[in-house]
């Protein structure tokens, strides 16, 4: 029996595509792992009405870890118009399957390292080294909304709050409402997971990046914890900024910045910047952490036009591969591939679209492959 069952999720579009290049490097480094694969994805979708089946589940919950390719998300409308014919009007509702594993397999940690590869044409400089902890399973991303209003949330929230008040004369099916949930455990988690980071590789700082100004109580709570939490942590600055601010900070002097941690729609969105900071999404690597359970995803999406081709950059299936095996306590493996990485970007013979190239998907691992003998 191998020594690592691996959960093996290529998902839609290019997702197959940048899979294939990761079993090319995994096989060179001779990872001793049986890979078990699932079906996700908008086919499933389709197909099925749901685009993560519980046989899929099954296989997570027999395996050590999984490895994740990209999914293709569309809001609600969409989604029901491409479901087959014979499961319209049965109800099925659709649902990111990535957010619903992070919820489910309480994949608390979305950890994205953003790092300028020296010799990457596209960094936008060199020495940018970033990390961002995003809150994997909380705040916008909870899952509870409503629309209409129901007439009883409606009128618990007249009782209970008075900023309400100006909404009342407004008809319920014209009034959408998503919860924003933090709560003080998740807050704690994301940014102790930060410090330990911080005190771990050695960095002095760690931003903590919310809106407490205009959103008192999620935001808040955030920033309260992060205060308390960062006691512990002599040597290491806590600093505070407002999304927006860092947002622009980040485009002024991404080099000022070392850890950020945020929620999960902030972290979002921050780490979409900072990967674009270090060459875009095809460098952008990220791995959702559990306490028991580990998920590996490159952060880029499925780019559907894409699928198939053989185009896209696999650097951050590669990169989240890295993850993967640190993960797994592999660490001189780890090490070996990121050295490999970073020689083939920096040495900038194979390279992709994005980069002016003309190598394929393949080509990329392949040469990665080569320098990992
Ligand atoms: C990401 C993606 C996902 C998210 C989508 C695909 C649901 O943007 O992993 O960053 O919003 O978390
Ligand atoms: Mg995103």
């Amino acid at each position: 029996m191998a020594k690592y069952k691996i959960a093996w999720l290529p998902g839609d579009g290019i997702g197959n595509d940048v899979m294939e290049a990761a079993k090319i490097v995994l096989d060179e480094l001779k990872l001793d792992a049986d890979y078990i694969p699932g079906d996700v994805g908008w086919e499933f979708w389709k197909k099925e009405g749901n685009p993560l089946p519980d046989r899929t589940i099954k296989i997570l919950k027999e395996t050590d870890c999984c490895l994740f390719g990209a999914i293709t998300s569309k809001p609600k409308e969409e989604a029901e118009k491409e479901v087959s014919a014979e499961l319209k009007e049965k109800g099925h509702v659709y649902s990111s399957p990535i957010v619903r594993l992070r919820q489910e397999f309480k994949l608390h940690t979305n950890l994205r390292p953003c790092k300028a590869y020296k010799g990457n044409p596209l960094n936008y400089r060199d020495d940018i080294d970033l990390v961002v902890f995003r809150e994997n399973t909380e705040g916008l991303y909870s899952g509870v909304e409503f629309h209409p209003l129901p007439k009883e949330v409606m009128d618990s929230l007249l009782e209970n709050h008075s900023k309400m008040k100006r909404f009342k004369e407004i008809p319920l099916e014209d009034i959408a409402l998503s919860c924003r949930i933090f709560t003080r455990k998740a807050c704690q988690s994301i940014v102790r997971q930060a410090f330990e980071y911080a005190k771990k590789f050695k960095r002095n700082s760690v931003t903590v990046v919310e809106k407490p100004n205009v959103i008192r109580e999620t935001s808040g709570l955030m920033i309260r914890e992060a205060r308390k939490i960062a006691q512990e942590y002599p040597g290491i600055e806590l600093w505070e900024t407002n999304v927006d601010a860092m947002c622009m900070w980040l485009v002024k002097n991404p080099q000022n910045y070392s850890v950020l941690v945020s929620s999960n729609m902030f972290g979002d969105i921050i780490s979409d910047l900072c990967a674009q900071l270090i060459g875009g999404l095809g460098f952008a690597s990220s791995a959702n952490i559990g306490d028991d359970y580990a998920l590996f995803e490159p952060t880029h999406g499925s780019a559907p036009k894409y699928a198939r081709q053989y185009k896209v950059n696999p650097m951050a299936m590669l990169l989240t591969v890295k993850l993967m095996l640190d993960y797994l306590g592999e660490k001189e493996l780890a090490q070996r591939l990121e050295n490999s990485i970073a020689q083939v970007i920096e040495e900038g013979k194979v390279r992709t679209y994005d980069l002016g190239g003309t190598a394929s998907t393949l080509d990329v691992a392949r040469e990665v492959a080569k320098k990992l003998s």
